[in-house]
């Protein structure tokens, strides 16, 4: 904590202490308390990167999110919502002082966070202990679906691991029987590889080498001219935002394109085709979303975002709106009485949520059952090419729930 956000955590803590004392001579006064709480706002805690190379990510799940909440009349559960953001710089050294500044400073119902999975993980920690309600919009570290799972833990996303495994399935049908995988080394990019090898093992593919950059490093030029000299016949990624843009134009000006396949998980095409120019042609990755499900809810869903917001949504948008349409059934089971949170986790479990990607339901551990697409990059457009693994679970290993 910097000296300054002690002094604001210290006031903060007064007036709330002052305040406090107010709203209990009201309730023991005026209003019976059920009142109350229907009159008090929700307070939503936003966790996510508003800064660095997930930015945008950040940006386009807030407006999925607010957009759930308009179409409910700006209620949630016939609450008011109030918002708090907490920008994360995707930095995971930050993230218990900064999920912290929601739970103890800001004393929110609910976290809905974040991109990173290194800060996914430093979230955990804290959220275990304080029991506060969280949704996580997009970061897929398998620990908070697996060895970590709880039931105040709930992911409208993906696991990495799910975002990759059935690309073995692509490769092998393609007659791809070696592969290159590259990534940054973080949590995200590891369990991606793994994910990914597990499927191309099963269907005989081998798995020649695993290239590493740090987060959030943009500098290819020494890993394409390796995999340049290896040759394999498929190279599989996973960059995203800014960093995937770079990757798709690296790859093309080293003169690999055209030359040896590009595969990923769909993160490296999402939400950046208009900065690659031709770059990511052709492209086939796998994901949970893709252009031109051409489903009425899908439909529905793309012209309020591009009309509320002056953007064409992506599959960050989505998993920030169905984040918001998961504590919508949570909190219209209980009326709006977030303090019944037993309530809220089993309306929440039990939800069917009509996504723009596709109709999911929640795994055990609180993770997606989902389709995942077969996409490739077709002008400004990750189209869908079909279902390459139908209602697909994380396999949540060492969840105990
Ligand atoms: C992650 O860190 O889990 C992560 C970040 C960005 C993505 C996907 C996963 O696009």
């Amino acid at each position: 904590m910097t000296q300054n956000d002690k002094d604001v955590f210290a006031r903060r803590g007064f007036l709330k202490g002052s305040a406090a004392i107010a709203g209990a001579t009201a309730v023991g006064t005026l209003l019976p308390s059920a009142a109350l709480a229907q009159q008090a706002k929700l307070k939503v805690g936003l966790m996510l990167p508003y800064t660095g190379t997930f930015a945008q990510l950040g940006v386009a799940i807030t407006n999925g999110f607010k957009l759930a909440v308009d179409e409910r009349g700006g209620k949630l559960g016939g609450r008011e919502i109030e918002f708090v953001t907490v920008d994360d710089e995707s930095n995971p050294a930050k993230a218990p002082e900064n999920v912290n500044k929601l739970v103890q400073r800001d004393k929110v119902d609910v976290v809905i966070g974040t991109v990173h999975s290194g800060v996914v993980m430093g979230m955990a920690k804290v959220l275990k202990e304080s029991g506060t309600l969280w949704i996580n919009p997009n970061g897929g570290a398998g620990a908070m679906t697996g060895a970590m799972c709880a039931p105040n833990f709930f992911r409208t996303s993906f696991s990495n691991w799910q975002t990759t495994h059935a690309l073995g399935k692509v490769l092998k049908a393609k007659g791809h029987k070696t592969a290159v995988f590259i990534t940054w080394k973080y949590a995200a990019g590891e369990e991606m590889m793994e994910g990914f090898k597990e499927g191309f093992e099963k269907e005989g593919g081998k798995l020649v080498k695993e290239l590493y950059t740090p987060f959030p490093q943009v500098e290819f030029q020494a890993l394409l001219t390796e995999i340049a000299s290896i040759k394999p016949d498929a190279v599989v990624a996973f960059f995203a935002g800014g960093g995937a843009a770079k990757f798709l134009k690296d790859y093309q000006a080293a003169g690999l394109k055209g030359k040896i396949p590009l595969y990923g998980s769909g993160f490296l095409t999402d939400g950046v085709l208009d900065a690659v120019g031709d770059a990511a042609e052709g492209v086939e990755t796998t994901l949970h979303y893709a252009d031109g499900l051409d489903t009425k809810k899908d439909k529905a869903f793309r012209l309020a975002y591009a009309k509320t917001f002056k953007l064409q949504p992506d599959v960050y948008a989505v998993q920030g709106y169905d984040a918001g349409q998961l504590l919508a059934a949570g909190l219209e089971a209980v009326k709006g009485n977030v303090a019944d949170k037993a309530g809220v986790i089993k309306a929440m479990e039990a939800a069917k949520i009509d996504s723009p990607r596709g109709q999911w339901t929640l795994s055990k551990a609180h993770n997606p059952v989902q389709d995942m697409y077969l996409r490739k990059v077709v002008g400004k457009e990750n189209k869908t090419m079909g279902v390459a693994w139908k209602a697909l679970a994380d396999p949540a290993r060492g969840c105990k729930m």
